[in-house]
């Protein structure tokens, strides 16, 4: 197997990766630490964020339009740095293609499961990662004895998509939503939405040192190496350095996505593409 796909060039394919816009590169550049010899494809539904506050009809079609994308870029795996996409798309697109695609959600459980003392849980994302109650159930699956509590919070990915991290605004906003989790007696709380990652530390002051903040990204870039493992697709080449190993595509405003990707990526960009994203 491992000779066939070294032959077909497949572990030098890059690994897909896609978001509603900014927030994926929180799981990108963990991807980009812990397997720096990877090449990627980033894909940025910058059109059509927020995907939070949609139906899971309209996600699963976005989510299954991005993954024909990078279908097409010829990826050998593809990451949904996305927890709205992991809790509404994942199980059903899975089933439609032929490489490995992970989400965000099951790794972050774990994560959150391993990490709790007290056996409370609180969780953080968009109203529709939160409506799903997919944290809770991967967490039961591991822990039936552990308790989760989630909050929505839907202005955090228009604050972090404006760059407001460090802003009283989002001060203000973060102290409302928190509120409800401080007086709960969590020891831990998950990040679950891939943009909260950029306002850590703003999520960090409100709850405390005694609660600990799970970023789903750590966990995930983790499984996806042992995955490309398990699968030998892992690229033993040196990284490759230059234009061709980090691509970034966006279905809008790819000046302005160029711009935060550089402000958060050690590696320089040097360019986000704009492409029609309808017509897959
Ligand atoms: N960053 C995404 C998530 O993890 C999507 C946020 C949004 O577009 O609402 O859920």
């Amino acid at each position: 197997m491992s000779l066939t796909r070294e032959r077909d060039g497949l572990c030098d394919a890059p690994v897909g990766i896609f978001d509603s816009g900014v927030g994926g590169l929180t799981v990108a550049r963990e991807i980009m630490r812990q397997i720096p010899n990877e090449k990627i494809v980033y894909f940025g539904d910058t059109a059509r964020v927020p995907y939070g506050s949609k139906s899971k009809e309209t996600i699963t079609k976005f989510s299954r339009q991005i993954v024909h994308f990078l279908q097409e870029q010829k990826v050998k795996a593809i990451v949904a740095a996305c927890n709205t996409a992991s809790a509404y798309a994942l199980d059903e697109i899975e089933k439609e293609i032929d490489i490995p695609l992970i989400g965000v959600v099951k790794p972050g459980a774990k994560a959150a499961a391993e990490a709790t003392r007290n056996g409370r849980i609180g969780v953080i994302g968009t109203e529709g990662t939160i409506g799903s109650h997919i944290y809770s159930t991967y967490i039961k699956e591991i822990d039936p004895d552990i308790t989760v509590m989630g909050k929505a919070c839907p202005l955090f990915v228009p604050l972090v998509e404006e760059g407001l991290w460090q802003d009283p605004v989002t001060d203000e906003i973060a102290n409302r939503y928190l509120g409800s989790l401080i007086d709960s007696d969590i020891d831990t709380l998950i990040l679950g939405c891939t943009h909260y990652p950029l306002i850590r530390s703003t999520v960090g002051k409100i709850m405390g040192e005694s609660v600990t903040l799970v970023n789903p990204a750590y966990e995930t870039a983790r499984e996806l190496k042992a995955l490309l493992a398990d699968e030998n697709l892992l690229n033993e080449k040196g990284p490759e350095l230059g234009g061709n190993r980090y691509r970034f595509y966006v279905s809008d405003m790819a000046d302005k996505f160029q711009t935060f990707a550089n402000s958060i990526l050690k590696y320089g960009i040097l360019s986000a593409k704009k492409i029609n994203i309808e017509d897959y």
